[in-house]
C-alpha cells in the first residue's frame, strides 16, 4: 500500500487531498496545526505539529512514500496584504525544512503547492489579460510577501530535484474555490467571500465588492484541484505547472453568477479603497495539456453551485444559532 504525507491537512485543499488519496487507496498521515473545521478528516493518523520546526518536519516525513506539501501560511488578498513578514517568514522556514527532512527520509516524490501569486506583476496590468504560460515567471516581480516565498520555494525545490537530493514536482495553482474552504473571519478567498455575502444578504439588498468589480481572474475547482496534484505528482515533469481554469472571468460577472445560482437580485457597492490584487490574471494550460494530457473541466457554474449551497447551508446554521449581526460580520 503507498503511504503519503499530507500537509495543511486542516486547511481547504489539504483535506480534499486526505479524502481523494484515501479514496485511491493510500494509507495517509495527516499534518496541521489545526484539525479539519468543518468535518472530521479522514486520515489515518492526524498529528497536529508545527512544521515552522525542523525536529517536527523530521517527525512527519518519516516512513511515507509520497509528500503533499500544503502547509502554508496563507489567506485571501486581505490577509496577503497585510501580513508580508509573518507569511514569507513562516513559510520560508515551512518549506526549506519539509524538503530538507523528505530528502532525509529517502521520501520518492514530494509536491509543492505553489501560486499563480508567483506570476509577475507587468504582465498582470489589464483586466483582458493574456494568459501566463509558465516559463513567463522570469524576469521575476512576484507578489509581494507571498509571492517572493513560493517563488524561493520552487527555486528550493527545483535545487533538491537537480542535485538528485528529492525528486520534487510543481504545480502554480489559480484561486482554488469549492465546499469546506475558510468563508469568513478574514482569510477566505473572493469566491467564498461572495458567497458568504450573497447567503446572508436579502432579495433586493445591497452588497459590498471589493475593488470596481472589473478585475479578473480565473476560478479553479477543488476536485480538479486535487486530482490536477495527483496527475502532476504521478508525472516526469519536475518544472512547475500551472493547475488551473483557462476561463477567464471579472469580480463582476463572479457575482452574477453566484446571484442567479441564490435566486437574488442585488445592488453591488463597489468599494474601491480594499486591496483588489493585480488587474488580471489567468492561466494557460498549453504546456498542462501537452504533458498531462488533461486539464481542470468542471464549470464556474457547477462549482459555484455546490460551494454557493454549502456556504449557505454553514449561514444558515450560524443564524439559527447566533443574533443576525454576527452572521453579517
Ligand atoms: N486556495 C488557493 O486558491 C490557493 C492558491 C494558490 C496556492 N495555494 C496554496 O495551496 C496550499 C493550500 O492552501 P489552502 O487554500 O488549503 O489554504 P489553508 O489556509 O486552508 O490551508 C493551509 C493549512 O496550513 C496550515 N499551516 C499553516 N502554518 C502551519 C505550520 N506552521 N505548521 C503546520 N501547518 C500549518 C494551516 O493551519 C492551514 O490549515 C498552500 O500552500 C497555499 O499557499 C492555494
Amino acid at each position: 500500500m503507498r503511504t503519503a504525507l499530507v500537509t495543511g491537512a486542516g486547511g481547504f485543499i489539504g483535506h480534499h487531498m486526505v479524502k481523494y488519496l484515501k479514496a485511491n487507496g493510500y494509507r495517509v498521515r495527516a499534518v496541521d496545526l489545526k484539525r479539519p473545521e468543518y468535518e472530521p478528516s479522514d486520515a489515518d493518523e492526524f498529528e497536529e505539529l508545527d512544521l515552522r520546526n525542523e525536529e517536527n518536519c523530521l517527525r512527519a516525513t518519516g516512513d511515507v512514500n509520497e509528500v503533499y506539501q500544503l502547509a502554508a501560511d496563507m489567506g485571501g488578498i486581505g490577509y496577503i496584504t497585510a501580513n508580508h513578514a509573518d507569511i514569507a517568514r513562516n513559510n520560508v522556514l515551512i518549506n526549506a525544512h519539509m524538503l530538507e527532512s523528505a530528502s532525509r527520509n529517502g521520501v520518492e516524490r514530494f509536491f509543492f503547492s505553489s501560486s499563480a501569486c508567483i506570476y509577475p506583476m507587468y504582465r498582470q496590468h489589464d483586466p483582458d489579460v493574456t494568459p501566463l504560460k509558465e516559463k513567463d515567471a522570469y524576469p521575476a516581480e512576484p507578489e509581494e510577501g507571498y509571492g517572493w516565498e513560493k517563488l524561493y520555494a520552487e527555486k528550493l525545490c527545483e535545487y533538491y530535484d537537480e542535485e538528485g537530493k528529492l525528486r520534487t514536482r510543481v504545480a502554480r495553482f489559480h484561486n482554488i474555490y469549492g465546499p469546506l474552504g475558510t468563508y469568513d473571519g478574514g482569510r477566505e478567498k473572493a469566491p467564498a467571500a461572495i458567497c458568504r455575502k450573497v447567503a446572508v444578504a436579502g432579495d433586493g439588498d445591497e452588497i459590498e465588492i471589493w475593488g470596481d468589480g472589473q478585475q479578473t481572474r480565473s476560478f479553479t475547482y477543488v476536485d480538479d484541484c486535487v486530482e490536477g496534484i495527483h496527475r502532476v505528482m504521478r508525472s516526469d515533469v519536475s518544472e512547475p505547472l500551472n493547475l488551473g481554469s483557462d476561463r477567464l472571468i471579472s469580480v463582476d460577472g463572479l457575482v452574477d453568477i453566484v446571484s442567479t445560482i441564490a435566486g437574488k437580485t442585488l445592488v453591488k457597492r463597489f468599494d474601491t479603497s480594499k486591496p483588489q490584487g493585480v488587474r488580471g490574471r489567468n492561466s494557460d494550460n498549453a504546456r498542462c495539456r501537452e504533458v498531462l494530457g488533461w486539464e481542470p473541466s468542471t464549470t464556474l457554474e457547477d462549482g459555484l453551485t455546490a460551494t454557493y449551497r454549502w456556504i449557505e447551508a454553514q449561514v444558515e446554521r450560524a443564524r439559527s444559532a447566533a443574533p443576525m449581526a454576527e452572521v453579517a460580520s
